[in-house]
């Protein structure tokens, strides 16, 4: 008796008497308008991938399935089969069961007679074990040992199957040996054809790199070049019927085994990175081999993880690629499923920084990870002028046309809510720019006799310590003023001595260009104008201050970013004090004006500090690294008490 004939005769048998909408129908619910059952044919929102629309349809007389949206395809075994994640037999056998096929009593799986694909594993897997037997060998010590130094130990080499390949038509001789024949050596991808139509082994000079099903089962490989002459760094197996790039993750199968709140799922690019992630303890570990990543593997990926880190190379292209999932995962988003970004260091990829930074900054990098919306945050936000109105409604409606990709309704929701609220706050803190540039000779100050009395005496000499950290910045750091030429131009002070001795600075930094390790010349060029006492005064005011130490770097990017936060406390502080001049005026003299003054001041002082807040909110960076620094110096800190 033919076997292959009696399991192919079962599997037409099977098809002929279960349709495969009644197959698929468990998993589905079907769009009943474009459905047309008289004619066999169903559709309904995609079970391999998230959608709104049906672009799934299934066609009860060709028994086959396919998805417009994901392209996934195939007969009633391949549905079953990658929908409940069993392997051939095991549907085979569910299908003859709902059939009522009789099996025969022994289906014969001999691989030479198993089906097409069952063939192109059986020769994947048949590779497999002669890469494996051809390292061990003594004259591939030297593979062996670059191994070994780029950090594999002997068990991670076994574990990975890790391999390498003989000379030149070995393994093809090998496998014909097993009864396989030029053809399907071909199909299963490790051997290719030349122009005149010879086939010719694949991979020749090339560490091997088993890639698995979902199942565990080798399918294709991945060759690393070791000649350094290839055109390629890396080689993989073609897309065969089992093969398909854009389904599979590197590592898939071993990641599954670790339990999905045990550890977080790191997803890099390279077979390397993802071994050398394993052998520093980060286990749960896969890569997409290459810098795409398509809608199925992130499908993938979420069943590992409810939130992968995407750890790609610190170079343009695996930024670029980690900007371009933002388009591929949008349509895809669902309630409880996202990822996060690391962006690692200029021309690092994950298998560099374990190497030459340690576990320690990889943990860094994980805890710092960037969630999906601050990356799509990030990527509209730019350093560009949203000064006008019609530069934010143009904006918006890229944000919001975006947004719009995303088809969970849930998601898409709360999507532009997040959005919605920071666009107002930042468009606010905008405007306030703006609009003091433009106003700046309207604006209204209180009078100094008001002031005076609201100057509080806690401060030296009445000078605030927002008005003197401010000062002592621009004196510590002076680059900063043509950094922010005009904040600090338009900073309102308190005090007349303060103003005039920011004017001072002001101008002799810019006329003779002072770098910040200049400090000292503009300091002694201060106290010749006769500022002396007054920067005394500054600087006992600000050492007492703990907000002394945001001064204490000499790195300008630093000092940027604290400086724009010196710049808001001085804001608020402005606010602070306009408002309580408003209302004396106001229970002096209980005007209209007087009273919507007040209002107005309250109202933008309460704007501030919730803008403030969200700011902050939107720094977990920051955050982190306060409480960080808070731990560390807590017991120095109390004993100083
Ligand atoms: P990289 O070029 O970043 O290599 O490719 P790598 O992983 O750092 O390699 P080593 O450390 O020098 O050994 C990342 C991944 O992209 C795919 C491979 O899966 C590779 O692991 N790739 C790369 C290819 O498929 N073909 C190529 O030519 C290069
Ligand atoms: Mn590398």
């Amino acid at each position: 008796m033919n076997t292959q004939k009696t399991s192919n005769n079962v599997t037409e048998e099977i098809k002929s008497k279960i349709s495969m909408s009644d197959i698929v129908q468990k998993y589905v619910t079907w769009d009943n308008k474009k459905s047309n059952p008289s004619r066999g044919s169903y559709w309904a929102c995609c079970p391999f991938h998230s959608e709104k629309t049906a672009s799934f349809t299934v066609d009860n007389h060709k028994n086959t399935y396919h998805c417009f949206g994901c392209n996934a395809h195939g007969d009633a075994f391949k549905f079953l089969m990658d929908i409940e994640n069993i392997d051939f037999p095991e549907a085979l056998r569910r299908l003859a069961d709902a059939s009522g096929v009789n099996l025969p009593e022994k289906i014969n799986f001999d691989p030479v007679e198993k089906q097409k694909r069952e063939i192109i594993q059986c020769i994947n897997e048949e590779a497999k074990k002669f890469f494996i037997n051809e390292l061990s060998k003594s004259e591939n010590a030297t593979v062996f040992d670059y191994l070994i130094k780029r950090g594999l130990a002997k068990d991670n080499i076994e574990q990975f199957e890790i391999g390498v390949t003989a000379k030149r038509g070995v393994l093809v001789r090998h496998l014909n040996s097993l009864g396989y024949n030029e053809k399907q050596i071909f199909d299963a991808g490790l051997s290719a054809k030349n122009d005149d139509g010879e086939y010719y082994e694949r991979f020749i000079n090339r560490i091997t790199f088993p890639i698995n099903d979902k199942n565990g089962r080798t399918i294709a490989f991945g060759g690393r070049d070791l000649t350094n002459k290839a055109p390629a760094k890396y080689l993989n197996s073609p897309e065969t019927i089992l093969f398909q790039k854009k389904n599979i993750v590197y590592n898939y199968h071993n990641a599954k085994q670790i339990l999905a709140n045990d550890s977080e799922l790191i997803v890099c690019e390279g077979y390397f990175d993802c071994i050398t992630l394993y052998v520093n303890g980060f286990h749960k570990s896969v890569a997409t081999m290459g810098t795409s990543m398509s809608a199925a593997q992130i499908q993938l990926l979420w069943q590992l993880s409810n939130l992968p880190i995407l750890c790609y190379d610190g170079d343009t292209a695996g930024v670029n690629a980690a900007n371009r999932i933002i388009d591929i995962i949008f349509p895809i988003l669902k309630p409880g499923y996202s990822m996060k970004f690391i962006f690692l260091p200029e021309g690092m990829d994950p298998d560099e920084l374990l190497k030459k930074r340690g576990k320690n900054e990889m943990d860094k990098q994980i805890t710092d990870a960037i969630p999906l919306i601050d990356l799509f945050w990030a990527n509209f936000i730019t350093s560009s002028n949203f000064g006008t109105p019609e530069e934010r409604a143009n904006i918006e409606n890229q944000l919001n046309k975006m947004m719009d990709k995303i088809e969970n309704a849930e998601v898409k929701k709360q999507y532009k809510l997040e959005i919605r609220d920071r666009l107002s706050a930042y468009w606010r803190s905008k405007s306030f720019e703006s609009n003091r540039v433009f106003f700046k000779t309207t604006k209204k100050k209180p009078s100094a006799k008001l002031l005076q009395k609201f100057k509080t005496n806690s401060e030296e000499d009445g000078i605030s310590w927002q008005n003197s950290i401010f000062i002592l910045s621009l004196i510590r750091c002076p680059e900063l003023v043509a950094e922010f030429m005009d904040e600090i131009s338009l900073a309102e002070l308190l005090d007349e001595r303060v103003i005039a001795l920011k004017e001072n600075i002001f101008k002799f930094v810019i006329e003779n260009k002072v770098k910040n390790d200049q400090s000292i010349l503009l300091v002694n060029h201060l106290k010749d104008l006769g500022h002396a006492g007054l920067i005394e005064t500054i600087e006992r005011n600000t050492n007492e201050k703990m907000h002394a130490n945001l001064l204490d770097d000499v790195n300008i990017e630093d000092a940027k970013v604290k400086f724009r936060n010196i710049l808001n406390e001085l804001e608020k502080h402005r606010l602070a004090n306009d408002l309580e001049a408003a209302k004396l005026s106001y229970f002096e003299n209980a005007t209209d004006i007087n009273e919507s003054k007040i209002y107005e001041l309250k109202r933008e002082l309460d704007d501030f500090k919730k803008l403030e807040s969200q700011v902050h909110k939107h720094e977990p960076h920051l955050e982190k690294k306060f409480d960080k620094w808070y731990e560390e110096n807590k017991s120095r800190l109390e004993r100083k008490d």
